[in-house]
């Protein structure tokens, strides 16, 4: 394989997320978010699994920055509590979750890592929820201002705010299909997520705009949606539909379009859309500096009727089918498809133009084996594969003139996944959570040679 170098100044940094590492739950004042909550409802979380420990990242953070540094990491993109920041959702400030993140945010600066901030990765406070949640426009206006408060304390300090995390999985599997927290089960309130998800990002960028924040942004999980039939009118509708539910439905107003009319006629076929107010979308546009991807497997959809749809986009029931992965998969299921990732990349670019990208989060979860005894490390070939197919693909965009500025992985540590709780593993890194352990295992040696030649 050919040698592959990236521009000079291409940011080369790792993920992780709140909830899935932190740990410390109930330490500092931190109140409860509503993972704490779903995590504890029976049957939602595999083996009942949480984040009170997690990977203790709370108490370990300096060591887990060390082990950030010694791989090179330039950046490192993770996310604040906002349960920490505001414990019970609108009352005063709890400094003692600020200091948390200006401790680490100053030990990454001492070791020359850009920190990069994700001011919601899920963990709503659950006395949010409670008034709620993302169904009601004042969660919005919660948002900015916990936005604000996290941007008065290090906003000195940190360069690159992005405000949500895939806002797609909050609304539609936190609301509509009920797989995350906080489990409700309603199209209706899956679209007033959205749509509050988006007033939310566009209240928050505006106040940290105007406070001074450097680099704005947002992470979006963007669907590279493929017909099952490329010759197929059916085929190419349904496609048309996922696309708009996942990807223009957070594009288009984000970038000053509004909602498409199409993704508008549909959603109001289950809710009256009488929550998006005038002005709302010149508000969710405000000017972005970065758009951040996550990308990790396509979707092949065939348009049917009687189609089972995919049980997170609503509408879809009866007219859509997604196809079974096929090919290989990684731990969780996903097929690998690296090729996806250009496409979606050059996409973004053709219909979006202007908007510089970071790959926010990509990688795979694999049944990684400890080796064993204290020097035994991990084998993980197949995730240095996917690893390496996948920045071929980045690269490819950015040779046909897509402009890609970072690659994060996700993720440097093993963490809780979620649903899935902790049998899934996503880290470069390994986790032993019996004694904390870290060891990176050969992907992560395999990334730092990457990051120290800039290329493959
Ligand atoms: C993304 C999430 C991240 C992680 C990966 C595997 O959807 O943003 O927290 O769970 O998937």
């Amino acid at each position: 394989m050919s040698e592959l170098r990236f521009p000079e100044g291409f940011v080369w940094g790792a993920a992780t997320a709140a909830y899935q590492i932190e740990g410390a739950a109930r330490e500092d004042g931190r109140g409860p978010s509503i993972w704490d909550t779903f995590s504890r409802t029976p049957g939602k979380v595999f083996q009942g699994h949480t984040g009170d420990v997690a990977c203790d990242h709370y108490h370990r953070y300096a060591d887990d920055v060390a082990l950030m540094a010694e791989l090179g990491l330039a950046a490192y993109r993770f996310s604040i509590a906002w349960p920490r920041i505001r414990p019970d959702g609108t009352g005063p400030v709890n400094p003692r979750g600020l200091d948390f993140y200006d401790r680490l945010v100053d030990t990454l600066l001492g070791r020359g890592i850009d920190p990069f901030v994700t001011l919601y990765h899920w963990d709503l406070p659950q006395a949010l929820e409670d008034r709620g949640g993302w169904t009601v426009r004042e969660t919005a206006e919660h948002f900015a201002d916990y936005a604000i408060a996290v941007h008065r304390r290090l906003g000195d300090r940190v360069r690159t705010w992005t405000t949500l995390n895939e806002p797609w999985c909050s609304a539609y599997l936190g609301y509509g299909n009920g797989m995350h927290a906080p489990g409700r089960t309603d199209a209706g309130d899956a679209f007033r997520a959205v749509h509050h998800l988006l007033l939310g990002h566009g209240l928050a960028a505006r106040a940290l705009r105007a406070a001074g924040a450097e680099i704005l942004g947002i992470t979006l999980n963007l669907a590279d949606v493929q017909p099952a039939d490329p010759d197929s009118a059916a085929d190419a509708a349904a496609v048309r539909l996922i696309d708009g539910l996942q990807n223009r439905i957070f594009l288009d107003p984000l970038t000053g379009a509004g909602y498409p009319d199409d993704v508008l006629a549909h959603l109001s076929g289950m809710v009256e859309p009488d929550f998006i107010r005038d002005g709302d979308e010149k508000l969710i546009a405000a000017p972005l500096d970065l758009l951040g991807i996550n990308y990790y497997s396509p979707s092949y959809v065939a348009g049917r009727p009687g189609g089972a749809g995919g049980g997170a986009y609503p509408g879809s029931e009866g007219r859509v089918e997604f196809l079974p992965p096929a090919g290989p998969l990684t731990d969780m299921g996903w097929m690998i498809e690296p090729a996806g990732l250009t496409r979606l990349l050059e996409r973004v670019a053709a219909d979006y133009p202007g908007l510089p990208l970071v790959i926010t989060e990509n990688g795979a979860a694999f049944a990684d084996r400890k080796g064993a005894g204290e020097a035994g490390g991990v084998a993980d070939g197949d995730r240095v594969a996917y690893l390496d197919g996948h920045l071929r693909a980045a690269h490819r965009a950015i040779a046909r003139g897509v402009d890609l500025r970072g690659y994060l992985v996700w993720s440097l540590l093993d963490n809780f996944e979620w649903a899935e709780g902790y049998r899934k593993r996503f880290g470069i890194v390994h986790v032993d959570y019996l004694t904390q352990r870290r060891t990176p295992k050969e992907s992560a040696r395999w990334y730092q040679e990457v990051i120290s030649r800039n290329g493959l």
